[in-house]
C-alpha cells in the first residue's frame, strides 16, 4: 500500500503538469496517483466514489455529506482541480445541491456539468446562483425545459440508453473540456463505465458503516463473478480513508497491464 503524503511543492508541480508544462518525476506516491490525471492528453475520464465500509454512498434518505473523511474529501477536491469538467447526474443535484468547486486545495474549479435528461432542473439549484465555474446542462432533445440562469444547455438526441455518454464527451471535447471527472451518483457513473469510457475509477473507503442505502456504482446485474470487472488496482492510504485506484482501461491509463487486483507495496 502506498502512503499518500502531499506537500505544497508536489501539489504545485502537479498543477504545473496539469497546464501541460513541467516534467514528471514519478517516484513519490502523490505523483504516482495524480500524474496520470494531471498529465493526461486527449480524452481522459476518471470516476470517483466515496463510500462506507459496507459499500454505501448515502443513507436511504440521501444524506451523503459526511461519508468521506477529511482526507477523502481533500482527494476529491484534488481530482476536481486536475480536470476540465466535473459531471453529476440530476439525482445528485437533487439530493446534495452541490457546489462542485475546489475549496480544500489550491487550484481552479472545473466546469460543472449536469446530466438532466428530462429537464427536471428548475433553476433554483445553488450552482446556478453561486457565481462559481460555468455550468453546462445536458438534456434530451425531446424534453422541454425552462431557461436555466447563466447555464449553457446542450440538447442531445436520446438513444435507447438515454443520453449516450459518448455524445456527452464529444460535446464537451468540442468546448476543449477533455479531462473529465464523473463524480456521481451511482447511475451516472455506471453509464460511463458500461460505455467503456472510464480510464480510472477511484473508490475511497471511509471507516464508517451506514447499514443501508445506495451503493456507489449501479451496473446491470451479472449472473456469475466471471462477468465482474477485475481491474488492475493500486491502494493508497490517504489518512482518514483508503483509496483503490483502478485502471479500467490500463492500456491508455498508465501502461499497467493484466486483469488482477493488486495491492502494490512501496519499496
Ligand atoms: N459518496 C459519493 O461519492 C457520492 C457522489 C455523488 C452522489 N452521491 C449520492 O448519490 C445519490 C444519487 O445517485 P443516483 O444514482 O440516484 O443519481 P445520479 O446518478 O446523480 O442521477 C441519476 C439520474 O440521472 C439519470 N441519468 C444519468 N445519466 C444519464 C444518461 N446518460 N442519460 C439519461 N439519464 C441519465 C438517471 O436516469 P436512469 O434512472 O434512467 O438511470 C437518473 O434519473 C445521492 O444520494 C447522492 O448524495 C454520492
Amino acid at each position: 500500500m502506498f502512503k499518500l503524503e502531499m506537500s505544497d511543492a508536489t501539489w504545485s508541480r502537479l498543477l504545473v503538469l496539469r497546464q501541460g508544462a513541467g516534467e514528471g518525476v514519478p517516484t513519490e506516491a502523490a505523483y504516482r496517483l495524480y500524474a496520470p490525471i494531471a498529465g493526461a492528453t486527449g480524452r481522459f475520464v476518471i470516476a470517483q466514489v466515496g463510500q462506507s465500509l459496507d459499500g454505501r454512498i448515502a443513507t436511504p434518505t440521501g444524506d451523503a455529506r459526511d461519508v468521506s473523511g477529511q482526507d477523502g474529501l481533500a482527494h476529491l477536491h484534488r481530482c476536481r482541480a486536475l480536470v476540465d469538467a466535473v459531471i453529476v447526474g440530476i439525482g445528485t443535484v437533487r439530493a446534495d445541491d452541490p457546489r462542485l468547486s475546489v475549496r480544500m486545495v489550491k487550484g481552479a474549479s472545473p466546469v460543472r456539468v449536469i446530466v438532466d435528461c428530462h429537464a427536471e432542473l428548475d433553476g433554483s439549484e445553488s450552482l446556478f446562483h453561486d457565481g462559481g465555474a460555468p455550468v453546462i446542462v445536458f438534456r434530451s432533445a425531446r424534453a422541454k425545459g425552462i431557461v436555466l440562469p447563466g447555464a449553457e444547455v446542450i440538447s442531445l438526441e436520446p438513444k435507447a440508453c438515454g443520453l449516450d455518454p459518448h455524445d456527452i464527451l464529444d460535446a464537451l471535447a468540442q468546448r476543449n473540456l477533455d479531462r473529465v471527472l464523473v463524480e456521481g451518483g451511482a447511475r451516472t457513473i455506471a453509464r460511463f463505465i458500461a460505455a467503456g469510457l472510464v480510464d480510472r475509477l477511484h473508490v475511497a473507503i471511509s471507516p464508517i458503516i451506514i447499514g443501508s442505502g445506495p451503493s456507489g456504482i449501479a451496473l446491470s446485474p451479472i449472473e456469475s463473478l466471471a462477468g465482474a470487472y477485475r481491474p488492475v488496482t493500486e491502494v493508497y492510504d490517504l489518512g482518514s480513508d483508503i483509496l483503490f485506484d483502478c485502471a479500467l482501461r490500463p492500456q491508455r491509463a498508465s501502461g499497467r497491464q493484466g486483469q488482477e487486483i493488486r495491492v502494490a507495496n512501496e519499496a
